[in-house]
């Protein structure tokens, strides 16, 4: 592992391709199909990457983005509502062909913002080029996706069913305003995760960046601009108690998509007047565990878990955060475990092939050692040369054995590259441990023998919501559902999961009676209605 004393870089180290203009200075937020000019507070972005310098490492400031206030705030969420209009606006009533030819011209536009956003992915929260390229590229077919999905849904509503004496047409119809809010770990992908498949179903947004991450999405805001009607799309960005709380306390959201933690989620549902009007998708903490089982295969359950624990520095609501592992093996485990973290290339997001980066959370390096002190003083060992060391925003990867149930280690959330390791003779150690866990996210088990492993599957289904057989955690692919128990989420992801969560079934239904059928047959005949149609998308 190299020296992190030499970890950042001098200014003039700094590749030309990866070096950004100048700081960017960002007055525009995007209200009502026009970007307005903020002449208020700014609020200063640091990078995670620092330049070194003779007194030490210093971040390096990246720009300046508005801090709105309650007014502005709520100036982009009446745009939404009159966009909306009650469902009677241009926008909720317009023909799915048509919403999806918006939504098809923003990700086109949205294509040629690539080079740009991929850079701001770099500095503003440090993730590795391949990583910032992947977010990117993942986001774009999602989008697609989602509009195949869209047809897909669109084709199944386009039919009458006659039940009971009584036709029916039955189609998924939008809930109305939905804030969206993404984390700063995928801070365009699970913004938009949520964002288009809200749009592209008829509702009108609002959405804030993640307090990380801003600057990114400053590309995008021309491309919704032009390639949505005024209002359909609005932007807030600022301190969420003074920005996204008022929202919430008008009782005009009508959907909360929220990407963070469930304290957050909490104070944000609670703000609400009237709770039973708002539908919540939520993804929020987890803590899920590997299960390493005596007849592992330990060269891929080591490789599997130092990936899943450490991609993009353990920052990833799916990562491992806690790995059990029969006592058996646990010294081989170990010992492999520690070679292959220190032989991860740690550097900055531009450097070929890095896998370990600066943290962009302010403060991060003291409470991860912190926590990694809380674990030694109760009989832990930091097992892997130098883990756990920084420098500025920089932390060794840890690998932290044995981890005592009574450290904070042992429960809580790290969120960063700490890996826990416990040992266990008998299964139903870790069984408890998921069961009195107050997470419910994904869990991980490495074995090879299909009796024992089939032990296992039957009980912990019923606490987490996705089982991983000799592979990491991880939310893709996009079309498989991601959700959680307990808190970790609320609400079911996926590529056609979202499309579910954003709207409600709504049917018009007649008794089958020739009056009606000669009604019917009139309106779609002459297409008088877009609900009430057998039009499809192909
Ligand atoms: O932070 C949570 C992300 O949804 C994880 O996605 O498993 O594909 O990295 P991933």
């Amino acid at each position: 592992m190299r020296d992190i004393e030499t970890i950042f870089p001098a200014d003039d180290q700094i590749p030309a391709d990866a070096r950004l203009a100048g700081p960017i200075e960002q007055r525009e937020y995007l209200v009502n199909g026009e970007l307005r000019r903020w002449d208020g507070a700014m609020q200063e972005v640091l990078s995670p990457v620092c330049v070194e310098t003779a007194t030490g490492p210093v971040q390096r400031v990246l720009g300046r983005v508005p801090l709105l206030g309650e007014k502005e705030a709520l100036d982009a969420l009446d745009a939404a509502v009159a966009a909306y209009d009650h469902g009677r606006g241009r926008w909720p009533t317009m023909a799915v062909a048509d919403r999806i030819a918006h939504v098809e011209e923003f990700a086109r536009r949205m294509v040629g913002t690539r080079d740009e956003v991929v850079r701001l992915l770099m500095w503003e929260i440090g993730k590795a080029r391949a990583d910032a390229g992947r977010e990117f590229d993942r986001t774009v077919e999602y989008i697609r996706d989602t509009v195949d999905a869209v047809k897909e849904l669109d084709r199944a509503g386009s039919r009458f069913s006659i039940q009971q004496g009584i036709i029916g047409q039955i189609r998924r119809a939008p809930l109305g305003v939905a804030l969206c809010m993404g984390p700063f770990n995928y801070p365009l992908n699970e913004t938009f995760t949520t964002l288009i498949p809200a749009l592209v179903m008829g509702n009108t947004a609002v959405f804030k960046p993640p307090r990380l991450g801003v600057l990114l999405h400053r590309p995008l805001l021309e491309a919704f601009r032009d390639a949505f009607p005024p209002g359909v799309v609005n932007t807030v960005y600022g301190r969420g108690r003074e920005t996204m709380t008022p929202l919430m306390a008008s009782g005009k959201v009508d959907v909360l998509a929220f990407i963070g933690t469930s304290r957050a989620a909490d104070a944000l549902k609670k703000a609400h007047p009237r709770p039973h009007r708002l539908r919540s998708v939520l993804g929020l903490e987890a803590k899920n565990p590997a299960i390493v089982l005596p007849d592992a295969d330990l060269e891929l359950a080591v490789a599997e878990c130092a990936l899943g624990a450490l991609s993009f520095n353990g920052q990833r609501c799916t990562a491992l955060k806690m790995l059990f592992v029969h006592a058996d093996v646990v010294d081989e485990f170990l010992a492999r475990l520690s070679a292959v973290v220190s032989g991860l290339p740690a550097g900055m997001p531009w450097d070929e092939g890095v896998a370990l980066t600066p943290l962009p959370e302010p403060g991060k390096p003291a409470e991860l050692a912190e926590l990694v002190a809380d674990a030694v003083r109760l009989g832990g060992r930091v097992v892997n040369p130098s883990g756990g060391e920084s420098h500025g925003t920089y932390v060794s990867p840890a690998v932290v054995y044995p981890t005592h149930p009574d450290s904070r280690l042992y429960r809580e959330e790290q969120f960063g590259p700490v890996i826990p390791v416990a040992s266990f003779t008998d299964l139903a150690e870790p069984i408890r441990w998921v069961v009195e866990s107050n997470y419910g996210q994904q869990l991980s088990i490495f074995g090879r023998d299909p009796e024992t492993i089939a032990r296992l599957v039957d009980p912990l289904v019923n606490q987490v919501c996705r089982l991983n057989l000799n592979s990491q955690c991880q939310r893709g692919p996009d079309t498989f559902p991601f959700t959680g128990r307990k808190d970790s989420a609320e609400g079911t992801l996926s590529v056609s999961d979202a499309l579910r969560v954003f709207t409600i079934r709504t049917l018009v239904a007649a008794k089958s009676s020739e009056l009606n059928k000669r009604i019917i047959t009139d309106i779609v005949r002459e297409r008088r209605s877009t609900f009430l149609s057998t039009d499809f998308v192909f």
